[in-house]
Formats: structure tokens, sequence, C-alpha cells
């Protein structure tokens, strides 16, 4: 909890911002409608601006329980806490912001389609309440509505809750008075329109604003229905505090700062218990529910508002933001919120369906199919808007030989946007470059066109060196989850190119389902008359179905994507003629390693080379350099750039000789690092596990060296290396370092991985088939239907124990450990279960 001091620094900012209700600013509150661009005319104008209204508004600030936000830097913030007033000290548990340790039976998306809506369940076991909260958009997409229910647990049926609403309208310009003093002016303004009234609202409290971006909108939060009760066994000790009433107070915050909203209630909550102490003696003669309401201390209206209801036993209200150019007849209203919510609901289900097709035998039990939405449905609840700055060093230069941790100095840079999903919502709500490819995977079947959308939010990041910091910690809010000597990024350090993953794979199924034809003729979806192609309900696919779209997709991004291949290869590239390894450049090691870790190549602490040396070299990041390659020729080839398709695929063709060459060891029967020795001899740096199989999993080893794709199969599938009942773990159990120390990737079963290693044996028993023996192939097909099997059964049986799907799984046991709620890589699971039983 924040000292009072707080309230003080607050005040002088309400004083110093206050502009109050002059019509100093007048918008042109149409201009979102005023699309007068050149762009809206092209087939690819269409596209983007409907795209953009359907995202516009979602639950993006996803490390909260639920709040919402439009993707605009600076605009209107809103969000939901609620905490139990049963007792003084429930309080502790107010919740607001997704915490890890939070006793919570579920928290998470059940049903959700960022373009439409859907279903967010929070079971509170400290609040006892099941928090269920529905979401849903607009057919425009430019006003929002939600439903929030609170159903009280079996024991619990008169629970007392109390529930704050908070909304805060950012944006402000600074410019300079005729003192010459720098000042402050809001954008923009959002006001109560009720009557002032410190005793209480016995109607639904409305607020009206309007913003640059938004123009002219109006919020209302609702009382609910009738059948709401309020607490009422105790006797009314203040007017100011009638439980049955809703309450309002109101502040002024400077931008980057509505995100306290939390710390900000409590401490004007405390401000407020210390007078009615002064005033009444001692507290504890109020029952918690009366002591625990906000009250409106300084009669002042600013750019945030906070609304609290109290409710006894099962309750529920709604809350509705509708913008003024939304048609009348399409409007969310607290008559049309429960049908809208509904469908939402059902729109998701017949979308999920069209997208997803379980194999067996994952297709027979209704929970294998309520498991599936949910991890799609919790993975999209974690798509985000950042806005803000980041902390970089580009002054510290690695020195080579050295493998110490550096201390890094950053400095402030940006501010950047990022529209992207998360690796966990409670644990780490911020975007990752080594994790989103994997996320964008299960994505990609379900709304490609979001997914395209994602990619290029994060390739607009890509800077003119080439660089992209591998964790995305924008803004204040963003920092404020991550410890401060990992806040700052170097552009010295990578990570695996995951998103170029995607890309190939993209590519890939077009050209394999041939859905263009003649690539030459585009062909067009549909007329909608008044020269529209395209209509909402086109959406998620739009891209990928027309060529011209598509090309201007890869135009786009394409000049960005290869300065960051060629300083990925430039920065990474390691010593191969200084140390006798031919003329055959492709080669790679990860920077910025130290001695136990190598946090760039994602797969911390992995055992590597020890002692560590300037000579070495990494399978893994050649295998990396291969897919990026890949994914390069496939653009280049798309687009017809005939020079520089012919110079990755000679690339290609080098890293896939020196995977070969360089990294294959014959007494091992593995891939390997590579390293010298005491007379720089090179040498087989060899553990066994996930690194050892990377070509195999990038599918850079070639479809007829069958004896190496058969060591491979034998090495997953023996338990004394890598096979274990729960999947594939990450280092052999034969290996010295299994196990041990943090034991990170040292023994524990990574949910991503194993749906590369089933793909890869998926792709193999066909590529290879004309090369292998039958009982090769036989020992592939039975290796991927156990695997594939015991990973998802016990990823299900862990989510059924816990109420939650986890970072990894314990090799042994099977259990599940690490951050919780984590979506991202373990959502994969997904892809797992949608593919075929047996091959
Ligand atoms: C849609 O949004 C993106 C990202 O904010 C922006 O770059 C693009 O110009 C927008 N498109 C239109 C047509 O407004």
């Amino acid at each position: 909890m924040m000292k009072v001091s707080i309230t003080a620094i607050l005040i002088s900012f309400a004083i110093l911002f206050t502009l109050g209700k002059s019509d100093e600013a007048i918008f042109d509150i149409y201009s979102t409608d005023e699309y007068a661009n050149d762009e809206i005319n092209t087939v690819s104008g269409q596209y983007s601006q409907l795209s953009n209204d359907s995202l516009l508004w979602g639950p993006y600030r996803s490390s909260l329980y639920f709040g919402i936000r439009p993707r605009i830097p600076r605009s209107l913030l809103s969000g939901l806490m609620w905490f139990n007033v049963d007792s003084y000290d429930a309080i502790g548990n107010l919740r607001h912001v997704y915490e890890q340790g939070d006793n919570m039976k579920k928290a998470n998306w059940v049903s959700y389609d960022p373009r439409t809506g859907g279903r967010l369940v929070v079971s509170d076991q400290d609040c006892h309440i099941d928090v269920i909260i529905d979401f849903v958009k607009s057919e425009d997409g430019k006003s929002w509505g939600t439903k929030i229910k609170g159903v009280p647990h079996k024991g619990y049926e008169k629970v007392k809750t109390s529930f704050v609403w908070y909304s805060g309208l950012e944006g402000e310009t600074e410019r300079i008075d005729d003192y010459g003093n720098k000042v402050s002016e809001r954008n923009g303004y959002l006001n109560l329109e009720n009557k002032k009234n410190v005793l209480g609202y016995a109607d639904n409290v409305k607020l009206s604003g309007i913003s640059e971006e938004l123009g002219l909108f109006e919020l209302e939060i609702g009382k609910g229905p009738k059948s709401n009760k309020h607490p009422t066994d105790a006797t009314l000790l203040d007017p100011e505090l009638d439980t049955s009433k809703s309450h309002h107070y109101s502040l002024t915050v400077p931008d980057d700062h509505v995100w306290k909203a939390r710390d900000i209630f409590m401490t004007m909550l405390m401000e407020s218990v210390k007078e009615l102490t002064n005033k009444y003696g001692n507290i504890q003669e109020f029952p918690p529910e009366q002591a625990f309401i906000i009250r409106d201390l300084q009669n002042f209206e600013g750019n945030l508002h906070f609304v609290q209801n109290v409710f006894e036993g099962k309750c529920e209200f709604d809350v509705i933001y509708n913008n003024a150019v939304t048609p009348e007849e399409d409007k969310i209203t607290f008559d049309n919120i429960n049908t809208k919510a509904k469908k939402a609901i059902k729109a998701f289900d017949k979308k999920f369906s069209q997208s997803f097709d379980l194999k067996a035998p994952f297709n027979k039990d209704k929970t294998h199919e309520k498991f599936a939405k949910e991890m799609l449905s919790g993975l999209l609840g974690g798509l985000s808007y950042f806005y803000g700055d980041h902390l970089v060093d580009r002054n510290t230069v690695f020195d080579e030989d050295s493998f110490e941790s550096y201390q890094l100095q950053g400095s402030f840079e940006g501010p950047h946007e990022l529209f992207t999903l998360v690796p966990s919502r409670p644990f780490f709500p911020r975007g990752f470059y080594w994790d989103e490819g994997f996320h964008l995977l299960p994505l990609l079947k379900f709304d490609s066109d979001l997914a395209l959308e994602v990619v290029q939010s994060w390739f607009n990041l890509i800077d003119d060196d080439g660089w992209i910091a591998r964790e995305q910690i924008l803004g204040p809010e963003s920092r404020s989850k991550v410890p401060e000597q990992f806040q700052v990024q170097s552009p010295e350090i990578v990570n695996p190119p995951t998103l170029m993953l995607i890309f190939s794979e993209l590519l890939e199924s077009i050209q394999n389902s041939n859905t263009y034809g003649d690539i030459n003729e585009p062909q067009q979806v549909s007329d909608y008359g008044d020269g529209k192609t395209f209509d909402k309900k086109d959406l998620g696919s739009i891209i990928i179905k027309n060529p011209e779209v598509m090309t201007d997709y890869a135009k786009r991004i394409y000049p960005k994507l290869k300065t960051h291949f060629e300083w990925f290869r430039r920065t990474q590239q390691g010593y191969i003629e200084e140390f006798d390894r031919g003329t055959n450049k492709e080669g790679y090691r990860w920077r910025g390693r130290t001695l136990t870790h190598c946090l760039a190549s994602g797969l911390d602490d992995y055992p590597r080379v020890i002692p560590a040396d300037i000579a070495e070299l990494n399978v893994d990041l050649l295998s990396w350099v291969g897919v990026m390659t890949k994914s390069m020729k496939s653009i280049a080839g798309f687009l017809n750039y005939e020079n520089d398709f012919q110079k990755y695929q000679k690339i290609e063709n080098d890293i896939v000789e020196n995977l070969d060459n360089l990294h294959w060891s014959d007494s091992e029967k593995t891939y390997c690092d590579l390293s010298v020795d005491d007379n720089d001899e090179n040498k087989h740096i060899c553990h066994k596990g996930y690194i050892s199989l990377f070509p195999f999993l990038t599918k850079l080893t070639p479809a007829d060296d069958v004896d190496k794709i058969e060591q491979i199969v034998d090495l997953i599938s023996d338990p004394e290396e890598l096979w274990s009942d729960y999947g594939i773990r990450s280092l052999s159990k034969s290996n010295e370092f299994y196990g041990t120390e943090e034991n990170y990737w040292r023994s524990p079963i990574w949910i991503h991985m194993n749906s590369l290693i089933l793909e890869s044996l998926q792709h193999y028993s066909k590529t290879s088939s004309p090369y292998m023996s039958k009982g090769l192939k036989q020992k592939i097909s039975e290796t991927y239907k156990n695997l594939r099997t015991n990973v998802v059964n016990n990823i299900i049986k862990q989510w059924k124990r816990t109420g939650f799907v986890w970072e990894q799984y314990d090799d042994q046991t099977g259990k599940a450990k690490g951050a919780k709620n984590f979506l991202g890589w373990t959502s994969t699971v997904l892809i797992i279960m949608n593919m075929d039983e047996t091959i």
C-alpha cells in the first residue's frame, strides 16, 4: 500500500492540470470517419480500415483481470477491481492486476474472439465468488459493453463484495505559455453527467467524454437489475456511506498514471478512513462494507473516475461505452447486451469448429473441446496493446573473451507501440520475441489476418540497423513488472527469430492449398456494392485469400526483414577460417552468454561449451539462421525478387551443408555445438537434449539422410535419454547436468518444443518415406502416436487438477510448474490436438 503523501502529490497534479469544462478545444469529432487518404481506395486500404475498426477496442490491458483500452497510444483506459467486505482485512485481497500468487481456482477467458468479444471467468477463492464477465463490441467496432456477474460460492450465499470500475482519459499536449512556462493541456475531457452528490447515486452513473481520436462518447456504469441486493443489516453510520448507492470519485492524473488506479484508489480510501476516524472515533465501529466506500472528499472532477457498488450475494451490473458515431441500431444498451453476449459466444463456437478439427482420441469427450476452447480463448485474452518508451543500452560492447554478465546502463528510447500476445498474463505480461512465433501458430488457424497484424506490429519495431529488442518492456506499467536488472535491452543480444517461422509456415500453407490459383490474376472474394470488396465477416483470412493484399503486405515488411536478417547474421557470425573449418562461412555463435546462461538462445541454462570460448559455434543458432533464410527465400520468391531468391537459396544450401560438416558428431550420433580443445583442435561438445534436435526440428536435415533421422528418432524415443511418459524432456537423463541447479532447461518438458518434435516426425515420415526402411517408418509412427497422447493427456490432467496450464511439466511426475496460465507456448497443445492421430 502506498503512503499518504502520494495524495498530496496527486492533488497538486490535479491543480496543475485542471482545465475545467471550457470550450477551448474544438475537435472535428468525425475525424475518425474521415479517411480521405488514397489508401482507402485500394483493396489493401479497405482491408486495413475494416480490420482496424474490428480490433480497435479490447481487453488489451491483459496484465489486469479485466482492463479495456483501444489501440490508441494515449486514450481511454478502464479497469475493474473487486474486494470482499465481510471483514476489514479482506481488502488486502483487492483484485486488479492478475497475480501469479492469487488464490484462484480459474482465471481465464473461456470463449473469446478479439473481433467480437466473449466470456471471462474468474473463480476467486478468497473473495468466495465467481466473477463472470461478458465483453461485446458493436458491429462497427467503435462501441462496447460488458456484463459483470458475481456468483457466490456454495456456503457463501450472502457474501458482500465491493466492485469498483474506473475509467481514465489520457492524452495531453505540452506547450509554452505566455510567461515561458511549460504547461500541459489535456487533449480531451471525461466528465460526470449526473448531478454531483456526495451521498451517492441511486441511478446509473454516467460519464461523457470527447477526445481527438475517439470523438464524442458516453460511458454508463449501471446499477444492475432490481434483483441485486445491497448489504442492509448494519445501521448507516454516516449518510455518505450508503451501500445501496453508487459512489463516484474523480481526480486528475497526468499521462502514464492511470495504470496506478489501484494505488490511487487505496490512497483515497485510506484518506477517507482517516477522516472518518477523526470524526467518529474508532473505525472498528463501522461495518467494513461502509468503511471501505470511497467518498468524494475533494469535490473535484478530473480525467480519472472511480465508480463503486457494494452488493450482497449474487449480483450483476453492466458498463456500456457508446461512441457517437456508432449508428443508433448498432449501439449497445442495457437491454440488448445479454443477447449480444450470447451471440458472441455462439459466433466463437462456430468459428472455433471451422478452424480446428480435434483428432482422436481428443474428439470424443466434451471436456476436450472445452479445454481446447479455453486454450484458444485464453491465448487470445493475452492480446495486448502496449505503448511507451523502453530502456536500451547501445554503448556497452561485450568483450569477446569475457563471459561475465554485464550490468547494462539503459537510456530511454521510443515511445513505441506493440500489438502482441503475451506468454502468461500473470507472470510475463509483455512481448517476447522468442515466444511470439509460437503464440501465432494456433492463431494462424483461427484468424490469419490477426496473426499478420501482430507480425507487422513486431516488425515495425525493427530499427535502422536491423535490431529488435528481444523483450518489449514498453512504458512504466510494463516496467513495474520487471526487476530493474532485466529492464535494459542490448542490441548485442538476439533471440530465436520465431516470427520468421510463422511467415514461412503461412506462405507454405498458401502454396500448398493453392488458394490463389494463378497468382497473376487477382481474384476478388465478393463484391458488396459501393466499391466494397470485403465485409466484416470476411475478416480472418482476407490477406491470404487476396493476392493484392498479400503482396502489399509482403512488400511493406520485406525491407525491414531484410535488414533484420542481415543484422542478425552479421552480429552473430562465428569464427570459421580462423579455426580451420573450411571456407563455407555459415556458422554462428550466440553473443552475450555467461558461464552458466545463454539467454540469447532462449534456452537459458541449457548446458553449453565449458570452458566458454570464442571458438564456439552453436547448432541451434545455425538452424535458426536457416529458418530465417528459408523465410526470406519464400517471401522473395513470392514477390518475384529473383536475385534475392537465388542469394537466399545459396545461403540455405551452405547452412544445410555446415549443419552436417560442423555440427554432426559421428561418434555421439547426434548434432552438437562445436568448440576447440586446448590445442585449438575442433571438438564437438554434446549435451543431448533439445539442442541436439534443432536441425531436425527446423526441417533442415535432408530428407534422404535417413541414418541421421533414425538416430534422432532413437534419441527421442529412448527413456534413458529424452523420452518420458509426459513428453520429451529438455535434457537427456544421461547428461551430467540433468536436473541440476535452476533446472529450467535441464529436464522439464516444454510444450512448444514437443509440438515441433511432433511436426517434424510428421514431416519426415512423409518426405523421407521413399528412403526409409519399414522398421524406421514403424518406429516414427509409434513414437509420434504415443508422444502426442502422452503430452495432451498430461496437460489436461494437470489443468483439471490446478485450473490452469503451466510453463513446464516435470519429466518424472508430469506435475505442472513455473509460470501459471502460461498460454503462450503451452497453447500449442491445440496444434497437437489438431494433428492426425496416426501418421
Ligand atoms: C490501421 O492501423 C495501423 C496500426 O495502427 C496503421 O498503421 C494503419 O495506417 C491503419 N490503417 C488505416 C486504414 O487507418
